[in-house]
């Protein structure tokens, strides 16, 4: 595979300018070991600034946890990726599945937080995963075939060639069950083979990320896989010997 693997921290509220500051420190070192893996942090918006400045020079690169679907206005309490380029930030989660449940973004609105990402000139990273009860009932590819389909209605399948896919089951995210490599593979080449049927070329080409309790014990067996191509990690990323071995194993 040409695709280069992609490691990115996804902090959640999590976090203090001490905790950023070692963390980001920490994590220098194993990211410049492995040139040939991305690595990105997304840490709380009130420190990216400081992780900026931190991250100078850095090999990696900023993310962001959400972005509003406007550029600016009357939206308190929002940010917009618009403000993120003054940040220096390269990716912006959407429609993470913390977002779509507590926050109830709809698939239209992840759709248009899309666009907004890309307009703003930043690389959005699709969250898309099904629930349990999803899983159980066997209609994760219908589940996350339905979540695509709305942003390539929204955005066009060319908006798929600068933009990461992350899949992340529901049921494995900050629970400490894993999917096997076999499961994830399975849905990620089933994401690919979607994708390919609007545009093969850019399915070829994108990353598809698997998120859901990694640790540096399981990454290498996930990434051994042909469809998966990196992970986003939540929990794990917070230690940075866990993050650095999930790096490792790129
Ligand atoms: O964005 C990250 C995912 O929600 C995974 O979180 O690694 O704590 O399960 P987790």
């Amino acid at each position: 595979t040409t695709r280069q693997t992609l490691v990115m921290g996804n902090w959640k509220l999590n976090g203090n300018k001490a905790m950023v500051a070692k963390l980001i420190n920490d994590l220098q070192a194993p990211a410049a070991q492995h040139p040939n893996v991305a690595v990105a942090v997304c840490p709380p918006v009130l420190f990216l600034g400081q992780a900026q400045a931190l991250l100078t020079d850095s090999p990696i690169a900023l993310g962001a946890q959400d972005a509003d679907l406007h550029s600016e206005g009357a939206f308190t309490g929002e940010n917009s990726a618009v403000m993120y380029q003054e940040f220096g930030v390269h990716y912006v989660l959407v429609g993470h599945s913390e977002r779509r449940t507590l926050h109830g973004e709809s698939d239209a609105m992840v759709a248009a937080k899309f666009a907004a990402v890309q307009q703003a000139g930043l690389t959005p990273v699709l969250c898309i995963g099904e629930t349990l009860e999803q899983f159980e009932a066997n209609e994760t590819q219908a589940v996350v075939e339905r979540q695509l389909q709305e942003v390539i209605a929204h955005c066009g399948i060319a908006a798929f060639s600068k933009a990461v896919i992350a899949y992340e089951p529901v049921w494995a995210i900050g629970t400490g069950k894993t999917a096997t490599p076999e499961i994830a593979q399975q849905v990620h080449a089933a994401i690919r083979t979607f994708i390919a049927g609007f545009d093969t070329t850019v399915a070829a080409k994108i990353q598809i990320l698997y998120g859901g309790s990694v640790k540096g014990a399981s990454a290498a067996g996930l990434f051994a896989m042909a469809d998966i191509d990196g992970a986003l990690v939540g929990g794990a990323a917070l230690q940075a010997e866990e993050f650095a071995a999930i790096i490792s194993a790129g």
